[in-house]
């Protein structure tokens, strides 16, 4: 086995993958060309055009086939980062193929590059099993390869879908089976990694992932016109095996950058999520990425803010965290000139980023002492950690899972399904932003409609949308009926699986209250009343008692929707853009899927038709 640097190792990749015929294309930057991702998560993200033969390789690279060390990016992994091997950050080599060779060349230059240029063994190898109902047999073609290479029959492992399918990112794009290679140092103990992912892009999915293993309906998988080839393998684990260490945060990468630091840190999870951070976060901030609260912004903010709190209570200043930035930049400048010409920058934003969050850091965590006070024993149910999550989220600048941590830390069983609720509505409303930008723009898979509240690709999913919409107006004044006035829209979200709709309301809603509501808004879909529109001045629209979301949003003269005969005795009225169904029977049967809490004062319902 040869020991090689990192730096040795990218550089032999790309001269192995040019000797092969492969052009050289830089890294792109972590902000990707595609609205459908918030970050750059692979390599094939900048050529996702040539698979799909949108672009022409030949013409732009000189050749069918590139290879990249890429810039990447995986919110997924936040919550595994202190492990020893995740990462949020990391470098992906990567060969591609477009329309040129197909699964022999690309597993032989998997099986040599591991084996003789990194003299590396191979612990075993998969390939997909195949899936008769989406149509992809078993790859039978990449067995007999590796077979042929000389790979021992069981040292070639069969797997499904979750392991070995890749794709599609974003909104929907090239996919395929995939075969992997796992290796692992000679003196590491744990399981062998996965080092390498090769991908087969066959087929090409209209749908997102989420939507290819639920099996939308309207989503096609179909055979690319011209099969392509798309691999990545992470360069630290690599670098891992190669060098034989027991974690990736032993490799020279981040031994050269900060050991100094982490080694100062008894506690080893909170030293490796500084370390992962850190290096995350130049490397976000070095690409454009600034502190924010929305889309890739928050997920910097994510990062610094949970790194201030561990910092904060190991008594780390936030000048020792700059001067290692300094460090990460010497590392990689050379490889990443982005980093040596914004090292300016990247400190003054870290700076101030910090600077923002110090200041209320004080505050927020004796907030958190006063609410949760540290408890002696056994673990107690924290029963509003949910929405105080929230809370000292809004108010304080927490991040979530930071709330979580100290929560955990103080000895409060918080709730853990209710926390993950709201986790998971921030990172879907992020996704659904970007998601909604990106069928906008890729593949010519263009929105017909696209009103911000509501979404539709097709004619189909726009006569969905437009019965869920004018389901959401029925449900606002329904709720209105039995709860009160004081209800009152906060946001409403569409999609083609179920409404949204955010509203203020003090108290969680009881089975009964939400049985009437839906009893009310099911006896209206059964009068079949007539959805009518008139457009008036504002100030004339008003005066009719209309609903509205609030009223700077809307145009003067503004349309007014009404669900009845006339404006004046209509049962429901609104300030809106439309579209409607043309009678309220058209809208189906009402269900309430889900009601709960999204801030104090503040609930949401999801809810469908059938
Ligand atoms: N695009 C594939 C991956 O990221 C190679 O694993």
């Amino acid at each position: 086995m040869l020991i090689m640097t990192a730096n040795e190792i990218r550089q032999k990749f790309l001269e192995y993958m040019k000797g092969t015929g492969h052009a050289v294309v830089p890294s792109s930057s972590l902000i990707p060309d595609d609205p459908s991702v918030l970050l750059t998560t692979a390599g094939m993200q900048q050529f996702k055009k040539y698979y799909t033969g949108e672009a022409d390789a030949m013409k732009d690279f000189g050749s069918k086939s590139t290879a990249s060390v890429q810039k990447s990016f995986r919110t997924s992994d936040i919550e595994s980062v202190g492990d020893e091997r995740h990462l949020t950050f990391f470098e992906m080599l990567g060969n591609f193929s477009f329309g040129g060779y197909f699964k022999k060349e690309a597993i032989t230059y998997g099986y040599e590059f591991i084996t003789k240029v990194m003299g590396l063994e191979i612990s075993y190898v998969t390939i997909f099993e195949g899936k008769e109902d989406i149509g992809v047999p078993k790859d039978v073609e990449s067995k007999e390869i590796w077979k042929s290479l000389g790979v021992p029959e069981d040292k070639i492992i069969e797997q499904g879908m979750d392991d070995v399918f890749w794709g599609p990112t974003g909104s929907g794009g090239p996919c395929g089976p995939t075969t992997e290679i796992y290796a692992k140092g000679k003196s590491f103990t744990g399981e062998p990694l996965e080092v390498w992912n090769i991908v087969f892009n066959q087929f090409y999915y209209s749908g997102s992932r989420e939507e290819l293993n639920q099996g939308v309906e309207g989503k096609k998988l179909e055979p690319l016109p011209t099969p392509g080839v798309d691999t990545g393998m992470g360069l630290e684990r690599l670098v891992m095996v190669s060098q034989d260490v027991p974690t990736i945060f032993e490799i020279d990468l981040f031994r050269n950058s900060l050991g100094a630091l982490t080694d100062s840190i008894p506690d080893k999870r909170s030293a490796r999520i500084i370390a992962d951070h850190l290096r995350a976060s130049t490397f976000l901030l070095a690409d454009g990425v600034r502190p924010s609260n929305k889309e890739r912004g928050y997920i910097l903010r994510r990062l610094i803010r949970r790194m201030l709190v561990i910092a904060k209570r190991l008594n780390l200043p936030t000048d020792e965290l700059i001067k290692y930035i300094g460090n990460i930049v010497k590392e990689y400048g050379n490889f990443y000139l982005e980093l040596s010409v914004n090292s300016g920058v990247i400190v003054d934003e870290f700076r101030a980023e910090a600077k923002k969050f110090n200041a209320t850091l004080d505050k927020g965590l004796k907030e958190f002492d006063r609410r949760y006070p540290a408890a002696k024993g056994s673990a107690v149910e924290g029963r509003h950690a949910g929405e105080d999550a929230f809370d000292l989220y809004q108010s304080y600048g927490f991040p979530l899972e930071v709330i979580g941590e100290l929560l955990t830390e103080r000895n409060y069983k918080f709730n853990e399904v209710e926390f993950r609720a709201k986790l998971d509505e921030e990172i879907k409303k992020h996704q659904e932003i970007s998601r909604a930008g990106g069928e906008k723009k890729f593949g010519g898979h263009g929105l017909i409609l696209d009103t911000g509240e509501l979404k539709a690709g097709s004619e189909e999913e726009l006569k969905t949308v437009t019965r869920l919409h004018t389901a959401t107006h029925m449900l606002q004044k329904a709720l209105r009926e039995v709860l009160g006035d004081e209800v009152h829209q906060a946001g409403s979200d569409i999609t083609t699986e179920r409404t949204r709709f955010d509203f203020s309301f003090p108290r969680k809603l009881t089975p009964e209250e939400i049985k009437k509501v839906e009893d009310i808004v099911n006896q209206k879909v059964l009068e079949d009343l007539p959805m009518n529109k008139v457009v008036l001045p504002k100030a004339e629209a008003e005066k009719t008692g209309a609903l509205f979301f609030f009223k700077e949003k809307y145009p003067d003269p503004v349309s007014v929707y009404y669900l009845g005969q006339n404006i004046e005795t209509a049962w429901s009225k609104e300030f809106c853009g439309g579209p409607h169904v043309t009678r309220s029977g058209e809208v189906g049967k009402l269900k309430i899927l889900k009601e709960e809490a999204v801030g104090s004062g503040m609930r949401r319902i999801r809810a469908t038709v059938e």
